[in-house]
């Protein structure tokens, strides 16, 4: 029997459906919040063995976990781990040559909560994976959880970077449920420049 889909779709899912209709084989791309290695599996998938993919975490626990996933899964060879904050990212990829950076916010479940992404170090991240990205086509992926108080003002000063990209010429959508009991995550997914 077949599985409904779920409505809204979760913005995990979303980012991914929104990007695997984009990336293309031989890509280099970054997952900036490697976490438990979801994201960093789905976009080796995309990219295939020609493409990269750098995947930051801050946490042993997190980079271990998504390494075992992606020995897993038999993509070690074009996965680069790195144990590293990603506002660091520019130090590891060029300017002008990453087709996609997703960040997943907030917290790695089931470890320290504590260890949570922070308002002013995501947006030094953001404003180096502006420089990294192609400026033709490159694409950001944002999820955010105001949820609670310290994740509600990050996902504000998100949405309102994002807001000063659109200025700038950039293509952003945010999207999410609305009417919800709490603030519901929601995505923020920006492309630069016109064309690929
Ligand atoms: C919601 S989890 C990511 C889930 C992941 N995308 C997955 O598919 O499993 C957020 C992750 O961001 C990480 N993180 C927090 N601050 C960070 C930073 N400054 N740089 C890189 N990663 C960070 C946390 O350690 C946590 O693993």
């Amino acid at each position: 029997m077949q599985r409904e889909a779920m409505f809204p779709p979760r913005p995990t899912v979303l980012a991914q459906q929104i990007l695997a209709g984009l990336l293309r084989k031989g890509d280099c791309v970054i997952d900036a919040t490697a976490g438990n290695g979801h994201d960093t599996q789905f976009l080796a998938e995309c990219v295939g063995t020609s493409g990269s993919v750098l995947a930051f975490d801050v946490q042993p626990a997190a980079i271990a976990a998504a390494r075992a996933r992606i020995e897993q899964a038999g993509f070690s060879g074009s996965v680069e781990f790195i144990l590293e904050s990603h506002e660091w990212m520019g130090k590891h990829a060029r300017e002008n040559s990453i087709a996609a950076v997703m960040f997943n916010l907030g917290y790695l479940p089931g470890e320290d909560h504590g260890r949570t992404t922070e308002t002013t170090v995501t947006l030094a991240a953001l404003d180096v994976a502006a420089g990294v990205l192609k400026q033709m086509g490159g694409m950001l992926s944002v999820i955010c959880y105001p949820g609670h108080p310290a994740g509600a003002t990050e996902a504000a000063a998100v949405e309102g970077w994002m807001e000063q990209q659109a200025a700038k010429g950039w293509r952003v959508a945010k999207y999410g449920a609305i009417h919800t009991r709490r603030p519901a995550p929601f995505l923020c997914f920006a492309r630069t420049g016109d064309n690929r």
